[in-house]
């Protein structure tokens, strides 16, 4: 990574969790690794009144309880708590953009930032306030002419709406004062190491690309595992949004536009995105007949995660005990395409799953003649051994690896079957730590690097897909399938996908 010019950061909802979970420790490190210039103003902008050193008292207090006390390191802190500041603001009041404006010039001044720096909003707010922070940000002459549009970037983190109508309505706000291209919308799934890889393995390497299509391939997983329940007040917000909107509509559909795309001309944004843009255009529901035939939808009942009891989702923390909101979604999709017509795509996530755990596994098909299955006894036991399919697994966290699984003969004086796995695993081979998403995301941001970012027609596509589901779920008179904590989602997601004769993948 390269270190960036001049950049004013606002974090607007400094108040919020995410401030202080992700964007501080992310910033913080980056100052620590000198990715961030000390000419760089991180301004944490929120309603309450409060001093710069309250902020910062604030910020490393909780920086700290994040790190524990021998991970902290003190001396670097005081290095970066240097260029943090606070700026109270109500985001609805436009006119106090104005005393905003004249603030961050001064702190621009003191840090001794370059005339011509940039500047970064992130809007780290609840959706609601998006429209009143771009029109105040307008009104406060902060957003710069056309000429030098990338001289503000906006960050806007999910949920980009809940709906398509509701996202096009987004993109109106957004659009109303601002460039397509100043706008970054934040997936915090393509800033991870895994994730970026697998465009770097497919196209970097010769050997697995060709046979990533519908002459070889039988099907493909992708699993966004989760044992967390609902932790804090997240039930609040989880209950209005469920695993479709929070999960499967981005991240999920994101690692889906990864690992089926084609390549891009030129490892640039655009064409990146062109291509991603192209699979969500072909992505079609994988049977036909009603909603039901192709995406189930699960809730959580009580049962144990890891050995400790947990509770129902409709026991948890301000959640509807009459909720009907899906804790779990499972799909089977299609791509119509060339590359990939017929071959099924399993999607699915849930909460309070037995583990955490998101994995792309690409099933291949059987060899055309099975000329190794042998009869195997163990004692009055005996089993049919044939060789199973290979399958690649891109193993995105944790334990992040890649694995191809393929049969050998095991030794002996007879051809009998062993399945094996060759396994590269990021823990054996490098001995840095994986950068966390909103690092290397915020940096790009900084270097005006959009690549990561998701672009509003590649937004609209996805809700395009999954709404008519969602509405099917809304106007149905039926509930979710339950399925107890810990276990791996309701036997209704078997059946999904063992019309194909295929199983879900349940590591252990
Ligand atoms: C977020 C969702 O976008 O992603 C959360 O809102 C979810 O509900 C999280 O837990 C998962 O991210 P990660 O990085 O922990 O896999």
């Amino acid at each position: 990574m390269t270190s960036t010019s001049d950049t004013t950061i606002l974090i607007f909802g400094a108040s919020g969790d995410l401030t202080s979970r992700k964007l501080i420790p992310a910033l913080f490190r980056l100052s620590q690794q000198q990715y961030l210039s000390p000419r760089c103003p991180v301004v944490g902008v929120a309603r309450r009144p409060k001093s710069h050193d309250e902020f910062r008292t604030e910020m490393r207090d909780k920086v700290k309880a994040r790190l524990g006390n021998d991970q902290f390191d003190a001396a670097a802190w005081d290095i970066f708590a240097k260029q943090l500041f606070y700026q109270q603001l109500d985001i609805t009041n436009a006119e106090e953009y104005a005393t905003l404006k004249e603030s961050v010039q001064t702190l621009e001044t003191q840090v001794g930032a370059g005339s011509d720096s940039a500047r970064i909003v992130y809007l780290a707010t609840t959706p609601d306030l998006i429209a009143s922070a771009v029109e105040g940000l307008h009104a406060s002459q902060m957003i710069p002419p056309r000429e030098l549009e990338s001289q503000l970037r906006v960050v806007v983190e999910k949920p980009f709406g809940r709906d398509l109508k509701s996202a096009q309505e987004l993109t109106v706000v957004l659009s109303r004062h601002l460039q397509e291209s100043q706008i970054y919308r934040i997936d915090h799934y393509l800033g991870k190491e895994t994730v970026q890889n697998i465009l770097l393995f497919r196209f970097g390497n010769a050997i697995f690309e060709p046979l990533l299509n519908r002459n070889h391939i039988d099907h493909i997983q992708i699993t966004v595992a989760e044992a967390l329940g609902m932790e804090g007040s997240r039930g609040g917000y989880y209950d209005t949004s469920g695993a479709m909107r929070d999960v499967l509509q981005n991240h999920v559909l994101q690692l889906l536009c990864l690992i089926a795309m084609d390549p891009p001309s030129l490892f640039q944004a655009r064409e990146i995105r062109d291509e991603k843009m192209k699979v969500l255009q072909a992505l079609r529901p994988g049977v036909s007949g009603p909603v039901g035939n192709w995406a189930i939808r699960g809730q959580y009942t009580a049962g144990l995660v890891d050995r400790q009891p947990a509770l129902a989702y409709r026991e948890e923390d301000r959640v509807n005990p009459n909720s009907n909101r899906e804790t779990f979604v499972a799909m089977r999709v299609a791509l119509d395409n060339w590359r990939w017509a017929g071959v099924p795509f399993f999607l699915r996530t849930g909460k309070r799953l037995p583990k955490q755990m998101t994995e792309i596994a690409i099933q291949f098909k059987n060899p055309p003649l099975n000329l190794f299955s042998t009869v195997e006894c163990d004692g009055d036991l005996c089993d049919l051994v044939e060789t199973r399919p290979n399958q690649l697994i891109l193993r995105i966290q944790p334990q992040e690896a890649i694995s191809l699984r393929f049969s050998t003969k095991r030794p002996g004086m007879n051809y009998q079957v062993q399945p094996v796995s060759m396994d590269f695993e990021y823990g054996d081979h490098f001995t840095t730590q994986l950068p966390e998403a909103y690092e290397r995301l915020l940096l790009d941001v900084m270097r005006g690097d959009s690549t990561l970012f998701t672009r509003s027609d590649e937004l609209e596509a996805a809700w395009r897909f999954v709404t008519p589901v969602l509405d099917a779920w809304e106007s149905s008179s039926s509930s979710p399938d339950l399925y107890p904590a810990g276990t791996w989602g309701p036997s209704s997601a078997d059946r999904l996908i063992s019309e194909t004769k295929a199983i879900w993948r349940a590591p252990r």
